[in-house]
């Protein structure tokens, strides 16, 4: 599998301004979607970068006027061989950091015996700073690395090393959102935290990331699920987004056992999303990761409300939780992006989700089939929007990234399918499409040459 050998992480200068470079461009292939079913494949391109945003996107024939209206210098063009193409950065919509080392372990339990025999011990470890460090290093190398330019971290408990997650992600010069978990109720004695300090931690947190001021980073309310966090607790977390105006992050019906706890819980509300409507916490800034047993009825509350929900069919299948219908959300106007939902899921690549996606939903359209309920399974082309575009539009990034449109900042990854170090063999002359499926169902790492965030490079083989 994917090895990180001879690839390097690259920590951003640290004398450059926010987005600031000199002027480079791009010559060769693209790929980008402009809509779910819209993939742009251009075969000769142009696409040119100043300040870490992109300034021109162009055919190959008008490459010196391009240079030359944005003063960018010979030195600064980069010609793709053959085999190379580029593609927008990955959206990670929903990632657990401390769960990292627990990833590709313990899938012998559904959600709520694994949450209490693996996933609270471990990020319980996070008070301690130094565990943190290294850990949340690894985590954001190794999802840089497989080209996750923007993700949605969901950190622990713990105030001081979610703050810590925020440094080490700027460090690396990802783009990301963190959370601070909240969690006051049905928690192990071990882990768990008070209403009081539970508020006034995040608004300590939320405070120290906006007091940062980098445009790379944003604080999320992060409330764990409905089950961790009371009707009271859950409506101050919802006037503290409103205050700061953030995001919002949770899970939602991933699991049967699950959605009957909730049910059981809040006996006053009608369902599991209107729990959380209740409470304020749906806005159009709240991305809501699984969403396997959403009712017609929460569906439509989540329109109304323009939330998002990050599909995680990883680990919806290593947790046996179920299969999300991505299809009729997606026709319901929903904005979905992906998620890995490490350590729920084994991998931290969102190509890995990528495939998952696919297989999933393939074998979804079976199951309706029998039922004569026919759905079409998904294409390439949509999860590779929901992978870019997709995640973007669900975080509402998408004003700034998703796509390589004029005015967006070039979080781009080079893609390379020319042999060593990568694993593909490409054994006749494929057109750039064909490349494109090729790394989505053969590549991994190996294949992700140069990651730029803001136009910075932050790995590269
Ligand atoms: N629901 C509440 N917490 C979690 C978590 O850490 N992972 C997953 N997959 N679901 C959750
Ligand atoms: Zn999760």
């Amino acid at each position: 599998m994917a090895s990180v050998k001879g690839s390097k992480v690259i920590a951003p200068a640290r004398s450059v301004s926010a987005g600031g470079t000199d002027g480079f461009l791009y010559v060769g292939p693209y790929v980008h979607s402009i809509g779910l079913n819209d993939l742009q494949v251009i075969e000769e391109g142009v696409i040119a970068v100043t300040n870490g945003k992109i300034c021109a996107v162009d055919s190959k024939d008008n490459l010196n006027r391009v240079a030359e209206k944005f003063g960018i210098s010979e030195q600064n063009f980069h010609f793709l061989d053959n085999g190379e193409f580029l593609i927008p950065g990955f959206v990670d919509t929903h990632i657990h950091a401390p769960q990292y080392p627990n990833a590709g372990l313990g899938y012998d339990k559904p959600l709520l015996g694994w949450l209490d025999h693996y996933t609270f011990p471990m990020e319980a470890k996070y008070s301690d700073e130094q565990f943190a460090e290294t850990i949340y290093n690894a985590v954001v190398k190794r999802t840089l690395s497989y080209g996750t330019t923007t993700a949605c971290y969901f950190a622990t408990i713990h105030v001081a090393t979610a703050i810590v997650l925020a440094d080490i992600v700027l460090k690396h010069g990802q783009r990301a959102f963190v959370g601070k978990v909240n969690m006051n109720v049905n928690h192990p004695s071990y882990y768990g935290e008070s209403s009081e300090n539970s508020l006034k931690d995040t608004e300590t947190f939320v405070n120290a990331i906006l007091s940062k001021k980098n445009d790379l980073i944003k604080p999320i309310i992060t409330p764990r699920f409905a089950i961790s966090c009371d009707m009271e607790l859950m409506k101050k977390l919802s006037d503290i987004a409103k205050k700061h105006d953030v995001h919002i992050q949770t899970h939602i019906s991933e699991n049967r056992d699950e959605v009957k706890y909730v049910a059981e819980l809040f006996p006053e509300c009608k369902s599991y999303a209107d729990v959380y409507d209740s409470a304020g916490l749906l806005t159009d800034k709240t991305i809501l990761a699984h969403g396997v047993y959403l009712t017609d009825d929460e569906i439509k509350t989540i329109v109304k409300r323009s939330s998002s929900v990050s599909h995680c069919p990883t680990s919806n299948s290593c947790l046996r939780s179920g299969i999300c219908h991505v299809r009729k959300l997606l026709q319901n106007g929903v904005q979905v992006g992906l998620g890995t939902d490490i350590s729920g899921g084994y991998s931290p690549s969102i190509i890995e989700v990528m495939k998952a996606a696919l297989a999933v939903s393939i074998d979804l359209s079976f199951e309706k089939d029998k039922s004569n309920q026919q759905t079409c399974a998904l294409e390439l082309k949509e999860v590779f929007y929901l992978a870019t575009l997709g995640g973007a539009r669900a975080l509402r990034l998408d004003n700034k990234i998703g796509n390589f449109e004029i005015g967006k900042e070039f979080d781009a990854l080079v893609v390379s399918l020319r042999g060593e170090p990568g694993g593909v063999d490409v054994l006749t002359p494929l057109n750039t499409l064909e490349l494109l499926q090729k790394f989505v169902y053969l590549g991994d790492d190996r294949n992700v040459k140069k990651v730029y965030v803001s136009g910075k490079i932050v790995k590269q083989i």
